[in-house]
Protein backbone atom coordinates (compact mmCIF):
# COMPACT_ATOMS: atom_id res chain seq x y z
CA UNK A 1 0.00 0.00 0.00
CA UNK A 2 1.05 3.38 -1.02
CA UNK A 3 1.37 6.00 1.60
CA UNK A 4 -1.60 8.94 1.46
CA UNK A 5 0.03 12.11 -0.36
CA UNK A 6 -0.03 13.97 3.02
CA UNK A 7 2.10 12.10 5.02
CA UNK A 8 5.36 12.99 2.77
CA UNK A 9 4.04 15.94 2.08
CA UNK A 10 5.16 19.68 2.97
CA UNK A 11 2.99 21.94 3.46
CA UNK A 12 3.41 25.81 3.11
CA UNK A 13 1.08 28.33 5.65
CA UNK A 14 0.45 30.95 3.68
CA UNK A 15 -0.83 34.36 5.77
CA UNK A 16 -3.21 35.25 2.78
CA UNK A 17 -2.66 39.34 3.55
CA UNK A 18 1.20 39.28 3.40
CA UNK A 19 1.59 36.83 0.53
CA UNK A 20 1.39 38.88 -2.41
CA UNK A 21 -1.11 41.71 -3.61
CA UNK A 22 -1.97 41.32 -6.57
CA UNK A 23 -4.37 44.43 -7.02
CA UNK A 24 -2.74 47.15 -5.62
CA UNK A 25 -4.18 47.65 -2.38
CA UNK A 26 -1.35 47.01 -0.08
CA UNK A 27 -2.97 43.89 0.83
CA UNK A 28 -2.41 40.58 -0.26
CA UNK A 29 -5.17 38.64 -2.35
CA UNK A 30 -6.13 35.78 -4.16
CA UNK A 31 -5.03 36.85 -7.78
CA UNK A 32 -1.15 37.45 -5.74
CA UNK A 33 -0.96 34.03 -4.49
CA UNK A 34 -1.89 32.87 -7.90
CA UNK A 35 0.86 34.82 -9.25
CA UNK A 36 3.31 33.30 -6.71
CA UNK A 37 2.13 29.59 -7.57
CA UNK A 38 5.58 29.08 -9.85
CA UNK A 39 7.64 29.94 -6.45
CA UNK A 40 5.83 27.43 -4.64
CA UNK A 41 6.61 25.18 -6.82
CA UNK A 42 10.02 25.66 -7.34
CA UNK A 43 10.03 25.46 -3.60
CA UNK A 44 9.31 21.96 -3.59
CA UNK A 45 6.53 21.64 -1.69
CA UNK A 46 3.76 19.84 -2.04
CA UNK A 47 0.20 21.64 -0.38
CA UNK A 48 -0.80 25.37 0.90
CA UNK A 49 -2.84 26.22 3.69
CA UNK A 50 -4.19 29.79 3.37
CA UNK A 51 -5.51 31.17 6.03
CA UNK A 52 -8.91 32.49 6.33
CA UNK A 53 -10.48 34.15 2.64
CA UNK A 54 -13.77 34.24 3.86
CA UNK A 55 -16.54 37.34 3.77
CA UNK A 56 -15.12 39.12 7.66
CA UNK A 57 -15.10 42.38 9.37
CA UNK A 58 -11.30 41.78 9.64
CA UNK A 59 -11.25 42.15 13.66
CA UNK A 60 -9.00 39.27 14.03
CA UNK A 61 -8.12 39.56 10.36
CA UNK A 62 -10.84 37.04 9.20
CA UNK A 63 -10.83 34.30 11.76
CA UNK A 64 -14.10 36.15 12.68
CA UNK A 65 -16.11 34.78 9.69
CA UNK A 66 -19.61 36.18 8.42
CA UNK A 67 -19.71 34.12 6.08
CA UNK A 68 -18.87 30.38 5.86
CA UNK A 69 -19.18 29.63 1.75
CA UNK A 70 -17.79 33.16 -0.13
CA UNK A 71 -14.51 34.69 -0.39
CA UNK A 72 -13.74 38.06 1.18
CA UNK A 73 -14.18 41.02 -1.91
CA UNK A 74 -10.50 42.21 -0.46
CA UNK A 75 -9.15 38.83 -1.26
CA UNK A 76 -11.26 37.82 -4.53
CA UNK A 77 -14.19 36.27 -5.39
CA UNK A 78 -15.63 32.72 -5.49
CA UNK A 79 -14.48 32.44 -9.05
CA UNK A 80 -10.75 33.65 -8.55
CA UNK A 81 -10.63 31.01 -6.10
CA UNK A 82 -11.66 28.48 -8.35
CA UNK A 83 -8.92 29.01 -10.46
CA UNK A 84 -6.69 29.60 -8.03
CA UNK A 85 -7.30 26.05 -7.22
CA UNK A 86 -7.37 25.07 -10.63
CA UNK A 87 -3.96 26.38 -11.40
CA UNK A 88 -2.57 25.13 -8.01
CA UNK A 89 -3.75 21.52 -8.53
CA UNK A 90 -2.19 22.07 -12.64
CA UNK A 91 1.00 22.01 -10.61
CA UNK A 92 0.38 19.41 -8.48
CA UNK A 93 -0.31 21.93 -5.07
CA UNK A 94 -3.05 20.88 -3.18
CA UNK A 95 -5.32 23.81 -1.23
CA UNK A 96 -6.09 23.29 2.35
CA UNK A 97 -8.61 26.19 3.69
CA UNK A 98 -8.61 27.37 7.59
CA UNK A 99 -12.17 26.12 8.99
CA UNK A 100 -13.22 28.27 11.72
CA UNK A 101 -15.66 26.44 13.17
CA UNK A 102 -15.51 27.80 17.12
CA UNK A 103 -17.13 31.39 16.65
CA UNK A 104 -18.29 33.31 14.10
CA UNK A 105 -18.34 36.93 13.57
CA UNK A 106 -20.82 38.84 15.45
CA UNK A 107 -21.76 40.52 12.19
CA UNK A 108 -22.76 36.50 10.66
CA UNK A 109 -26.59 36.59 10.20
CA UNK A 110 -26.75 34.01 12.47
CA UNK A 111 -25.67 36.33 14.95
CA UNK A 112 -27.40 38.77 14.26
CA UNK A 113 -30.79 36.82 14.37
CA UNK A 114 -29.79 34.90 17.57
CA UNK A 115 -28.86 38.16 19.61
CA UNK A 116 -31.94 39.88 18.29
CA UNK A 117 -34.33 38.10 20.61
CA UNK A 118 -34.67 35.33 23.18
CA UNK A 119 -37.47 33.55 21.49
CA UNK A 120 -35.16 33.53 18.05
CA UNK A 121 -34.69 30.47 16.36
CA UNK A 122 -31.22 31.07 16.55
CA UNK A 123 -30.80 32.26 20.14
CA UNK A 124 -29.83 28.42 20.87
CA UNK A 125 -27.00 28.38 18.25
CA UNK A 126 -24.49 31.03 20.57
CA UNK A 127 -24.11 30.61 24.12
CA UNK A 128 -26.44 32.78 25.74
CA UNK A 129 -26.69 32.60 29.65
CA UNK A 130 -28.05 34.87 32.72
CA UNK A 131 -25.82 36.93 34.91
CA UNK A 132 -24.82 35.62 37.87
CA UNK A 133 -26.67 36.94 41.25
CA UNK A 134 -24.11 39.96 41.60
CA UNK A 135 -25.55 41.14 38.15
CA UNK A 136 -21.74 39.85 37.05
CA UNK A 137 -20.62 37.17 34.10
CA UNK A 138 -22.12 33.52 34.82
CA UNK A 139 -18.51 32.59 35.51
CA UNK A 140 -14.69 33.40 35.34
CA UNK A 141 -13.94 32.60 31.97
CA UNK A 142 -10.94 34.50 30.50
CA UNK A 143 -11.10 35.32 26.83
CA UNK A 144 -8.02 34.27 25.04
CA UNK A 145 -7.01 37.25 24.06
CA UNK A 146 -7.67 38.86 27.75
CA UNK A 147 -10.58 40.07 29.86
CA UNK A 148 -13.63 38.50 30.60
CA UNK A 149 -15.18 36.23 27.70
CA UNK A 150 -18.51 37.01 28.96
CA UNK A 151 -20.32 40.25 27.11
CA UNK A 152 -23.77 41.31 28.15
CA UNK A 153 -26.14 42.18 25.23
CA UNK A 154 -28.17 45.08 26.80
CA UNK A 155 -31.49 44.34 24.96
CA UNK A 156 -31.73 40.84 25.82
CA UNK A 157 -30.63 41.19 28.97
CA UNK A 158 -28.07 38.20 28.33
CA UNK A 159 -24.39 37.03 28.50
CA UNK A 160 -22.64 35.69 25.02
CA UNK A 161 -19.35 33.68 25.33
CA UNK A 162 -16.84 34.42 23.46
CA UNK A 163 -13.45 32.55 23.81
CA UNK A 164 -11.41 35.13 21.44
CA UNK A 165 -12.66 38.67 20.67
CA UNK A 166 -16.47 40.09 21.48
CA UNK A 167 -16.45 40.28 17.89
CA UNK A 168 -16.13 36.22 17.68
CA UNK A 169 -19.45 35.06 19.94
CA UNK A 170 -18.90 31.37 19.69
CA UNK A 171 -21.18 29.04 18.44
CA UNK A 172 -23.00 25.92 20.36
CA UNK A 173 -22.12 23.08 18.79
CA UNK A 174 -23.82 21.32 21.23
CA UNK A 175 -26.82 22.24 19.21
CA UNK A 176 -27.57 19.92 16.24
CA UNK A 177 -29.14 22.40 13.57
CA UNK A 178 -25.08 24.21 14.39
CA UNK A 179 -23.30 20.79 13.44
CA UNK A 180 -25.19 20.28 10.50
CA UNK A 181 -24.67 23.47 9.38
CA UNK A 182 -21.09 23.51 9.79
CA UNK A 183 -21.04 20.28 7.95
CA UNK A 184 -22.37 21.80 5.33
CA UNK A 185 -20.12 24.62 5.38
CA UNK A 186 -16.96 21.43 4.67
CA UNK A 187 -18.85 19.61 2.25
CA UNK A 188 -19.48 23.18 -0.06
CA UNK A 189 -15.84 23.38 -0.01
CA UNK A 190 -14.82 19.76 -0.73
CA UNK A 191 -17.47 20.10 -3.07
CA UNK A 192 -15.35 22.69 -4.71
CA UNK A 193 -12.06 20.82 -4.79
CA UNK A 194 -10.18 21.65 -2.02
CA UNK A 195 -7.98 18.82 -0.76
CA UNK A 196 -8.84 19.77 3.23
CA UNK A 197 -9.06 22.18 5.82
CA UNK A 198 -6.73 23.35 8.80
CA UNK A 199 -9.15 23.38 12.35
CA UNK A 200 -8.75 26.74 13.78
CA UNK A 201 -8.97 25.98 17.88
CA UNK A 202 -10.63 22.80 17.47
CA UNK A 203 -10.13 21.81 21.33
CA UNK A 204 -12.38 24.58 21.95
CA UNK A 205 -15.09 23.53 20.68
CA UNK A 206 -17.27 21.60 23.12
CA UNK A 207 -17.39 23.51 26.92
CA UNK A 208 -18.23 21.84 29.69
CA UNK A 209 -22.22 22.24 30.31
CA UNK A 210 -23.16 23.69 33.67
CA UNK A 211 -19.87 26.40 32.85
CA UNK A 212 -18.29 25.59 36.18
CA UNK A 213 -15.68 28.27 37.32
CA UNK A 214 -12.78 27.43 35.81
CA UNK A 215 -10.14 26.78 38.50
CA UNK A 216 -6.98 29.91 38.79
CA UNK A 217 -3.63 29.24 37.28
CA UNK A 218 -1.15 28.91 40.48
CA UNK A 219 1.89 29.66 37.87
CA UNK A 220 0.10 33.09 36.80
CA UNK A 221 1.90 36.52 35.89
CA UNK A 222 0.59 39.42 34.36
CA UNK A 223 3.24 38.90 31.13
CA UNK A 224 1.90 35.96 30.46
CA UNK A 225 -1.60 37.98 29.51
CA UNK A 226 -4.65 37.60 31.47
CA UNK A 227 -5.88 34.44 29.38
CA UNK A 228 -3.58 32.33 31.87
CA UNK A 229 -5.54 33.98 34.99
CA UNK A 230 -7.21 30.85 35.20
CA UNK A 231 -6.42 27.07 33.49
CA UNK A 232 -8.92 26.17 30.99
CA UNK A 233 -10.47 23.16 32.36
CA UNK A 234 -13.91 23.21 31.92
CA UNK A 235 -13.85 25.73 28.77
CA UNK A 236 -11.79 23.22 26.09
CA UNK A 237 -11.17 19.90 25.62
CA UNK A 238 -14.05 18.26 26.77
CA UNK A 239 -14.88 14.68 25.74
CA UNK A 240 -17.95 15.29 23.52
CA UNK A 241 -15.63 17.28 21.39
CA UNK A 242 -14.17 14.04 20.00
CA UNK A 243 -17.83 13.03 18.69
CA UNK A 244 -17.96 16.49 16.92
CA UNK A 245 -13.84 15.41 15.07
CA UNK A 246 -14.90 12.58 14.38
CA UNK A 247 -17.62 13.56 12.57
CA UNK A 248 -15.65 15.93 10.23
CA UNK A 249 -12.94 13.50 9.85
CA UNK A 250 -16.14 11.04 8.17
CA UNK A 251 -16.89 13.82 6.09
CA UNK A 252 -13.38 14.39 4.58
CA UNK A 253 -13.24 10.40 4.42
CA UNK A 254 -16.39 10.26 2.27
CA UNK A 255 -14.21 12.39 -0.55
CA UNK A 256 -11.82 10.21 -0.28
CA UNK A 257 -13.08 7.63 -2.79
CA UNK A 258 -13.76 10.40 -5.19
CA UNK A 259 -11.29 12.45 -7.69
CA UNK A 260 -7.95 13.37 -6.48
CA UNK A 261 -7.89 10.74 -2.95
CA UNK A 262 -7.25 11.81 0.66
CA UNK A 263 -8.67 14.80 1.89
CA UNK A 264 -6.53 16.12 4.74
CA UNK A 265 -7.74 17.48 8.28
CA UNK A 266 -5.19 19.04 10.68
CA UNK A 267 -6.26 20.43 13.88
CA UNK A 268 -5.11 23.30 15.83
CA UNK A 269 -4.65 22.06 19.47
CA UNK A 270 -2.95 23.44 21.97
CA UNK A 271 -2.49 20.81 24.79
CA UNK A 272 -0.23 18.49 26.08
CA UNK A 273 1.06 15.42 24.39
CA UNK A 274 -1.16 12.91 26.01
CA UNK A 275 -4.64 14.99 25.40
CA UNK A 276 -3.31 15.93 22.21
CA UNK A 277 -2.87 12.07 21.39
CA UNK A 278 -6.91 11.45 21.75
CA UNK A 279 -7.48 13.93 18.83
CA UNK A 280 -6.27 11.46 16.66
CA UNK A 281 -9.34 9.42 17.59
CA UNK A 282 -9.66 6.64 19.54
CA UNK A 283 -13.52 5.00 19.08
CA UNK A 284 -13.08 6.25 15.36
CA UNK A 285 -11.48 8.25 13.45
CA UNK A 286 -10.39 12.04 13.76
CA UNK A 287 -8.05 14.67 12.57
CA UNK A 288 -5.22 13.13 10.14
CA UNK A 289 -2.90 15.70 12.21
CA UNK A 290 -3.17 17.24 15.42
CA UNK A 291 -0.90 19.92 15.22
CA UNK A 292 2.18 19.06 17.19
CA UNK A 293 3.49 22.67 18.20
CA UNK A 294 6.41 21.36 20.24
CA UNK A 295 9.51 22.45 18.42
CA UNK A 296 7.50 25.97 18.87
CA UNK A 297 8.29 25.99 22.65
CA UNK A 298 11.27 23.59 22.45
CA UNK A 299 14.62 24.40 24.90
CA UNK A 300 17.06 24.27 21.85
CA UNK A 301 19.45 21.53 23.50
CA UNK A 302 20.07 18.33 22.25
CA UNK A 303 19.14 16.74 25.50
CA UNK A 304 15.44 18.15 25.50
CA UNK A 305 14.66 17.72 21.87
CA UNK A 306 15.69 14.16 21.43
CA UNK A 307 13.17 13.61 24.44
CA UNK A 308 10.49 15.65 23.08
CA UNK A 309 10.56 13.31 20.12
CA UNK A 310 10.87 10.56 21.94
CA UNK A 311 7.80 11.27 24.34
CA UNK A 312 5.83 12.00 21.04
CA UNK A 313 6.95 9.11 18.85
CA UNK A 314 6.37 7.04 21.43
CA UNK A 315 2.70 8.86 22.64
CA UNK A 316 1.47 8.28 19.18
CA UNK A 317 -1.12 6.00 18.57
CA UNK A 318 -1.08 2.91 16.29
CA UNK A 319 -0.93 4.52 13.17
CA UNK A 320 -1.15 8.25 13.78
CA UNK A 321 1.32 9.91 11.81
CA UNK A 322 3.45 12.83 13.40
CA UNK A 323 3.70 16.43 12.20
CA UNK A 324 6.19 19.04 13.07
CA UNK A 325 6.51 22.98 12.69
CA UNK A 326 8.74 25.76 13.73
CA UNK A 327 6.02 28.67 13.36
CA UNK A 328 2.97 29.87 12.63
CA UNK A 329 0.93 33.59 11.78
CA UNK A 330 0.50 33.22 16.09
CA UNK A 331 3.68 33.09 17.22
CA UNK A 332 7.38 34.26 17.35
CA UNK A 333 9.31 33.37 14.00
CA UNK A 334 12.06 30.53 14.27
CA UNK A 335 14.58 33.37 13.02
CA UNK A 336 14.32 35.41 15.91
CA UNK A 337 13.80 32.52 18.80
CA UNK A 338 16.89 30.54 17.78
CA UNK A 339 18.70 33.32 15.73
CA UNK A 340 20.00 32.93 11.91
CA UNK A 341 22.54 30.49 12.25
CA UNK A 342 20.51 27.91 13.91
CA UNK A 343 17.32 28.32 11.95
CA UNK A 344 19.38 26.75 9.42
CA UNK A 345 19.62 23.86 11.60
CA UNK A 346 16.09 24.02 12.97
CA UNK A 347 15.20 24.11 8.95
CA UNK A 348 17.34 20.72 8.42
CA UNK A 349 15.37 19.21 11.48
CA UNK A 350 12.09 19.91 10.40
CA UNK A 351 12.59 18.42 7.48
CA UNK A 352 14.42 15.39 8.33
CA UNK A 353 12.16 14.46 11.15
CA UNK A 354 9.46 12.00 10.51
CA UNK A 355 6.38 13.39 9.92
CA UNK A 356 4.31 15.99 7.63
CA UNK A 357 6.30 19.14 7.98
CA UNK A 358 4.20 22.36 7.83
CA UNK A 359 6.40 25.49 6.98
CA UNK A 360 5.17 29.23 7.57
CA UNK A 361 5.54 31.67 4.63
CA UNK A 362 9.08 33.60 4.85
CA UNK A 363 10.55 31.45 7.32
CA UNK A 364 12.39 30.19 4.07
CA UNK A 365 13.61 33.33 3.83
CA UNK A 366 15.06 33.43 7.65
CA UNK A 367 12.49 36.37 7.95
CA UNK A 368 12.36 37.54 12.28
CA UNK A 369 9.84 39.45 13.30
CA UNK A 370 9.58 42.78 12.19
CA UNK A 371 9.59 45.57 15.37
CA UNK A 372 5.63 47.60 14.77
CA UNK A 373 5.71 50.92 16.08
CA UNK A 374 3.38 51.27 18.36
CA UNK A 375 1.22 53.70 16.61
CA UNK A 376 1.18 51.18 13.04
CA UNK A 377 -0.02 47.95 15.74
CA UNK A 378 -3.23 46.24 13.91
CA UNK A 379 -3.28 42.93 15.93
CA UNK A 380 -6.09 43.13 18.57
CA UNK A 381 -4.13 40.41 20.54
CA UNK A 382 -1.65 43.63 21.08
CA UNK A 383 -3.93 45.99 21.04
CA UNK A 384 -6.75 43.92 24.33
CA UNK A 385 -3.73 44.00 26.21
CA UNK A 386 -1.55 46.72 25.70
CA UNK A 387 1.95 46.71 27.22
CA UNK A 388 2.65 42.90 27.22
CA UNK A 389 3.83 42.88 23.37
CA UNK A 390 1.29 40.04 22.42
CA UNK A 391 0.52 41.42 19.57
CA UNK A 392 0.93 39.59 16.33
CA UNK A 393 1.91 41.49 13.83
CA UNK A 394 5.61 41.29 13.89
CA UNK A 395 5.02 37.80 12.40
CA UNK A 396 2.65 38.62 9.90
CA UNK A 397 4.45 40.87 7.84
CA UNK A 398 5.25 41.19 3.74
CA UNK A 399 6.69 38.57 1.91
CA UNK A 400 9.48 40.28 0.38
CA UNK A 401 10.04 39.24 -3.33
CA UNK A 402 12.59 41.56 -4.67
CA UNK A 403 14.76 44.72 -4.90
CA UNK A 404 11.55 46.76 -6.39
CA UNK A 405 9.24 49.14 -4.40
CA UNK A 406 7.64 47.75 -1.49
CA UNK A 407 10.08 44.30 -2.07
CA UNK A 408 7.64 43.18 -4.87
CA UNK A 409 4.94 42.64 -2.63
CA UNK A 410 2.08 45.35 -3.66
CA UNK A 411 2.66 48.78 -5.56
CA UNK A 412 0.93 50.21 -3.02
CA UNK A 413 2.27 51.27 1.09
CA UNK A 414 1.87 47.72 2.52
CA UNK A 415 -0.95 47.23 5.14
CA UNK A 416 2.32 46.93 7.88
CA UNK A 417 5.64 47.24 7.59
CA UNK A 418 8.01 45.38 5.99
CA UNK A 419 11.66 43.75 7.39
CA UNK A 420 13.70 46.56 7.27
CA UNK A 421 16.27 44.19 5.77
CA UNK A 422 14.43 43.61 2.79
CA UNK A 423 17.17 45.11 0.06
CA UNK A 424 18.91 42.29 1.21
CA UNK A 425 16.58 39.57 2.35
CA UNK A 426 14.40 39.10 -0.23
CA UNK A 427 13.33 36.00 -2.88
CA UNK A 428 14.48 37.27 -6.23
CA UNK A 429 18.38 38.31 -4.02
CA UNK A 430 18.77 34.85 -2.65
CA UNK A 431 17.95 32.81 -4.76
CA UNK A 432 21.21 34.53 -6.46
CA UNK A 433 23.26 33.55 -3.19
CA UNK A 434 24.30 29.70 -2.65
CA UNK A 435 24.58 30.03 0.40
CA UNK A 436 21.17 31.69 1.35
CA UNK A 437 19.19 29.74 3.84
CA UNK A 438 16.00 29.91 0.61
CA UNK A 439 18.76 27.69 -1.01
CA UNK A 440 19.03 25.26 1.68
CA UNK A 441 15.13 24.99 1.65
CA UNK A 442 15.93 24.25 -1.78
CA UNK A 443 17.82 21.65 -1.35
CA UNK A 444 16.25 20.35 1.59
CA UNK A 445 12.86 19.99 0.28
CA UNK A 446 14.83 18.45 -2.65
CA UNK A 447 16.33 15.62 -1.02
CA UNK A 448 13.22 15.08 1.08
CA UNK A 449 11.45 14.22 -2.09
CA UNK A 450 14.12 12.14 -3.54
CA UNK A 451 14.38 9.92 -0.06
CA UNK A 452 11.77 7.87 0.82
CA UNK A 453 14.04 7.29 3.34
CA UNK A 454 13.31 10.97 4.86
CA UNK A 455 9.94 11.27 4.17
CA UNK A 456 8.04 8.21 4.98
CA UNK A 457 11.21 6.09 6.69
CA UNK A 458 11.66 4.71 10.36
CA UNK A 459 13.07 7.23 13.25
CA UNK A 460 16.09 6.06 15.53
CA UNK A 461 17.78 8.47 17.92
CA UNK A 462 22.04 8.07 17.62
CA UNK A 463 22.94 11.31 19.99
CA UNK A 464 22.10 13.53 22.16
CA UNK A 465 24.77 14.95 23.99
CA UNK A 466 25.56 19.03 24.54
CA UNK A 467 24.68 20.57 21.72
CA UNK A 468 25.00 17.46 19.66
CA UNK A 469 21.58 15.89 18.23
CA UNK A 470 21.99 12.78 15.87
CA UNK A 471 19.55 10.46 14.48
CA UNK A 472 18.89 8.31 11.62
CA UNK A 473 16.18 7.68 9.18
CA UNK A 474 15.74 4.45 7.35
CA UNK A 475 13.64 2.74 4.39
CA UNK A 476 14.09 -0.30 3.12
CA UNK A 477 17.57 -0.80 2.10
CA UNK A 478 18.33 3.58 2.17
CA UNK A 479 20.00 4.97 5.22
CA UNK A 480 20.35 8.33 6.81
CA UNK A 481 22.33 9.73 9.40
CA UNK A 482 21.44 13.42 10.21
CA UNK A 483 23.95 15.26 12.42
CA UNK A 484 23.00 18.83 14.30
CA UNK A 485 25.36 20.89 15.98
CA UNK A 486 22.85 22.77 18.04
CA UNK A 487 25.80 25.38 19.35
CA UNK A 488 28.16 27.85 18.36
CA UNK A 489 31.38 25.39 18.96
CA UNK A 490 33.00 22.08 16.43
CA UNK A 491 31.78 18.98 18.12
CA UNK A 492 33.07 15.81 16.97
CA UNK A 493 30.94 12.93 16.14
CA UNK A 494 31.46 9.35 16.77
CA UNK A 495 29.38 7.35 14.23
CA UNK A 496 27.68 4.42 13.99
CA UNK A 497 30.47 1.24 13.93
CA UNK A 498 27.87 -0.06 11.06
CA UNK A 499 28.24 2.56 8.78
CA UNK A 500 30.90 2.47 6.53
CA UNK A 501 31.65 4.98 4.14
CA UNK A 502 28.95 7.95 4.91
CA UNK A 503 28.60 10.09 1.78
CA UNK A 504 27.69 13.64 2.78
CA UNK A 505 24.01 14.34 1.25
CA UNK A 506 24.00 18.31 2.40
CA UNK A 507 25.46 20.53 4.72
CA UNK A 508 24.01 23.51 6.54
CA UNK A 509 26.75 25.40 5.40
CA UNK A 510 28.96 25.83 2.15
CA UNK A 511 31.87 23.90 2.14
CA UNK A 512 32.00 19.76 2.68
CA UNK A 513 32.69 18.65 6.50
CA UNK A 514 35.16 16.74 7.65
CA UNK A 515 33.84 13.16 7.35
CA UNK A 516 36.35 10.59 8.89
CA UNK A 517 36.12 6.74 8.89
CA UNK A 518 34.66 6.68 12.26
CA UNK A 519 33.50 10.00 13.01
CA UNK A 520 32.25 13.48 11.36
CA UNK A 521 33.48 16.89 12.74
CA UNK A 522 30.59 19.17 13.11
CA UNK A 523 31.62 23.12 12.42
CA UNK A 524 29.74 25.60 14.54
CA UNK A 525 26.12 25.49 13.80
CA UNK A 526 26.49 23.31 10.84
CA UNK A 527 23.87 20.41 10.46
CA UNK A 528 24.58 17.54 7.78
CA UNK A 529 22.57 14.68 5.91
CA UNK A 530 24.95 11.70 5.37
CA UNK A 531 24.11 8.84 3.02
CA UNK A 532 25.34 5.76 5.36
C1 LIG B 1 -6.50 30.57 16.26
C2 LIG B 1 -5.82 31.34 15.17
C3 LIG B 1 -5.62 32.75 15.64
C4 LIG B 1 -6.95 33.37 15.94
C5 LIG B 1 -7.71 32.53 16.95
C6 LIG B 1 -9.14 32.93 17.02
O1 LIG B 1 -5.68 30.39 17.36
O2 LIG B 1 -4.64 30.72 14.79
O3 LIG B 1 -4.93 33.51 14.70
O4 LIG B 1 -6.80 34.67 16.42
O5 LIG B 1 -7.71 31.17 16.60
O6 LIG B 1 -9.80 32.53 15.86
Amino acid sequence: MTAPWWQSAVIYQIYPRSFQDGNGDGMGDLGGIGQRLDYLAGLGIDAIWISPIYPSPMVDFGYDVSDYCDIDPRFGTLADFDALLAQAHARGIKVLLDFVPNHSSDRHPWFVESRASRKNPKRDWYLWRDAAADGGPPNNWVSDFGGSAWEWDEATGQYYYHAFLTQQPDLNWRNPAVQAAMFDVMRFWFDRGVDGFRIDVLWHLIKAESFPDNPPNAAYHPALGEMHRVLQLHSTDQPEVHAIAAEMRAIADSYGATGRGDRLLIGEIYLPVDRLMHYYGRERPEMHLPFNFQLIDAVWEARALAALISTYEAALPPGGWPNWVLGNHDRPRVATRLGQAQARVAAMLLLTLRGTAILYYGDELGLSDVPIPLEQERDPRGLREPGLRLGRDPVRTPMPWDGSVHAGFSTAQPWLPLNADWPTRNVARMMQEPASILRLYHRLLAIRRAHPALAIGDFALLEADGDVLAYERREGAQRLIIALNLGGHPQRLALPRDTTDCRLLLSTLAAAPLIESDGLLLRPDEGVILAA
